[in-house]
């Protein structure tokens, strides 16, 4: 079994090699972020994976992960390099590549001291044209090394979802692999047979522009199904009676639309769909294309915080000297990751209209400190949250949440206005509790 290799211990990273090493690759991982690597090494995850921890020490215990500093050593203990560093983006919208080149440049000058035959494979996102214009001519440049003879190039993208990375992993619904030469391809395509050990492996292969838009274009599709049905959900807030999830459900049954990702909120987050819908409109300008569509999307999604809190604004008045207790902090349940996560978004508005906001959320507290420092209130149970405020937002579909009863805002807020906008509760807006169910009724006529 080929002998592999990770830069970069994101989530991608560090999921992909704890899963890999479990099924018996010898897998080294390394990053630039020592202090990352050190907890990697002590068996723990720098971020919040469910079942991650669990085979991280497996795999450290087997000796099957190891972890490294030492970038050349790294590539020359392996046989094929999966590049999995960030691609973050830039004020203008195009993707910061700094990493990616620094990553490329070591992988490469190692390799110059290298006799045998190597792949780098490229799991980061990036758009159509890097691979082939900047990855391969750096990478030969770095080596002194033809890339299709003595050394392999392939674009092999992720879709594993936070919140459920290792899941993902184990049960790929696609293994995309982009390759302009068939040995790169073929011996990617072998690694993840010989690894999977399964015939029915979703592989599909094509070129490298083809399998790096593929991917963009994938979140695209699943941030417009969002601002789609976030669209669909602003209208039924203005029917009386109408309630977007019947709606949902009803055009998600038809085959040629599906149920999944319409499910109507605040609006999408996360390190990936902002940034890829982003990515793939600034690279459509850049080869003459005016992608209003994918601007539309975006701009569907930059509003939706503002439905939440004009909703809010309707029910308690101006936001200022108001005590606002927000439930949910990550940009979705499962994970601690506040990147572009919306409830940062209206907290920091809440901030500057005079707000006193308190939170809570359990996983991301610790990671919303650095951005609020001591601009907010943390609290440590949704409950006291609660306490003295004049109304409360739910941006998270945490679990937990579904547990707390109209009796709780009741007792513990000032005022019982309750913004539910992910539909967690179970409860209705009879009684003293004033509860908006987002995308249901008429509450915004
Ligand atoms: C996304 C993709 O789903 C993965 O396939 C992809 O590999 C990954 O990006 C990536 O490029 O690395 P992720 O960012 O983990 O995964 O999160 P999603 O589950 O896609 O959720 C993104 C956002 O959409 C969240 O804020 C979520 O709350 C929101 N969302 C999701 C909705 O508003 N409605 C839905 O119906 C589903």
């Amino acid at each position: 079994m080929q002998r592999i290799s990770f830069f970069g211990s994101g989530v991608v990273g560090l999921a992909s090699a704890v899963v890999f090493s479990s099924k018996g690759v010898e897998t080294i991982i390394t990053d630039k972020d020592l202090e990352k690597l050190d907890a990697i090494k002590s068996g723990k995850s720098p971020f919040r994976e469910p079942k991650l921890e669990e085979l991280l020490r497996g795999s450290l215990q087997s000796g099957k992960l190891r972890v490294n500093n030492d970038q050349k050593s790294t590539v020359l203990e392996s046989e094929i390099t999966l590049v999995t560093v960030g691609t973050p983006t830039n004020h203008d919208g195009s993707i910061d590549l700094s990493q990616l080149k620094s990553t490329v440049e070591s992988v490469g000058i190692a390799l110059s001291q290298k006799k045998e035959y190597h792949l780098m494979v490229i799991k980061s996102t990036v758009t159509p044209g890097t691979t082939s214009n900047l990855v391969k001519s750096m990478l030969e440049d770095k080596s002194k090394k033809t890339v299709g003879k003595d050394i392999g190039l392939a674009v092999n993208p992720e879709f594993l979802r936070e919140g459920s990375a290792i899941e993902d992993t184990m049960n790929p619904h696609l293994i995309l692999i982009g390759s302009a030469d068939a040995i790169s391809a073929d011996r990617l395509e072998d690694f993840y047979k010989e690894s999977y050990q399964r015939h029915d492996l979703p592989i599909m292969k094509v070129n490298i522009e083809t399998a790096e838009l593929i991917k963009c274009a994938n979140n695209a599709f699943l941030a417009t199904k969002i601002s789609y049905v976030n669209t669909l959900a602003n209208i039924c807030s203005r029917i009386e009676g109408v309630d977007v999830e019947a709606v949902a459900r009803a055009i998600g049954m038809d085959p040629r639309i599906g149920p999944l990702f319409l499910k109507a909120g605040p609006g999408y987050g996360g390190s990936c769909l902002p940034k890829d819908v982003k990515a793939l409109s600034h690279f459509a300008e850049s080869i003459g294309y005016d992608a209003l569509f994918f601007k539309m999307v975006e701009r569907v999604n930059e509003l939706q915080p503002h439905v939440i809190l004009s909703i809010a604004e309707k029910l308690i008045g101006r936001f200022t000297n108001k005590t606002i207790a927000i439930l949910g902090l990550a940009f979705k349940k499962g994970t601690d990751d506040v990147r572009e996560s919306i409830s940062v978004v209206i907290v920091e508005y809440l901030i500057k209209q005079g707000s006193t906001v308190k939170v809570h959320d359990p996983m991301a507290m610790e990671n919303v400190r650095p951005i609020f420092k001591d601009r907010i209130h943390y609290c440590e149970k949704a409950i006291d949250c609660l306490k003295d405020s004049d109304c409360c937002l739910i941006l998270t579909d945490w679990d937990e949440y579904r547990n707390l009863r109209s009796e709780d805002f009741i007792r513990n807020m000032k005022e019982p206005n309750v913004i539910d906008a992910w539909r967690v509760l179970r409860i209705n807006g009879s009684g003293k509790i004033r509860y908006v169910a987002f995308g249901i009724g008429s509450y915004l006529k």
